[in-house]
């Protein structure tokens, strides 16, 4: 089932809602591909993707959080790491090992989780911080 964005992801900054409906466009790239038997063609288009977009998403929100001195500041980039972290392991298996089925399944479902819980407990904060302080 594709990911739909709404209003329960919204953040209330337009350049972040922009790039996270980035994000779910490429997941759901890949769930419409793996309804259709072609997960595996497309999971190393949304890996590389996505390994150079995320950095810059990060930055993008690293950057808003600093400007505005977010008090979870620390918290949130942890939580960044932690997913690049995780995302290289996928990437790296991805080139060492090859598509296989578990890879296409695990990248959908860590991605779409990660995604999920990291935009509704974090980076909406951001958006209510902001908000609060302007
Ligand atoms: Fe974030």
């Amino acid at each position: 089932m594709a990911m739909q964005w709404n209003e329960n992801l919204a953040v209330g900054v337009d350049v972040i809602d922009n790039q996270h409906k980035g994000i779910i466009s490429r997941i759901n790239n890949l769930l419409n591909a793996m309804s259709q038997g072609k997960g595996k063609d497309e999971v190393g288009k949304v890996l590389t993707f996505l390994a150079d977009y995320v950095v810059k998403h990060f930055s993008a929100e690293e950057g808003l959080m600093k400007k505005h001195n977010f008090d979870g500041y620390a918290e949130q980039q942890a939580e960044h790491a932690k997913f690049i972290k995780d995302f290289s392991l996928l990437k790296n298996e991805f080139e060492t090992r090859g598509v296989t089925s578990t890879l296409v399944l695990q990248t959908q479902r860590q991605l779409c989780d990660w995604l999920t819980n990291h935009i509704t407990s974090k980076d909406k904060q951001i958006g209510a911080f902001i908000k609060k302080c302007a």
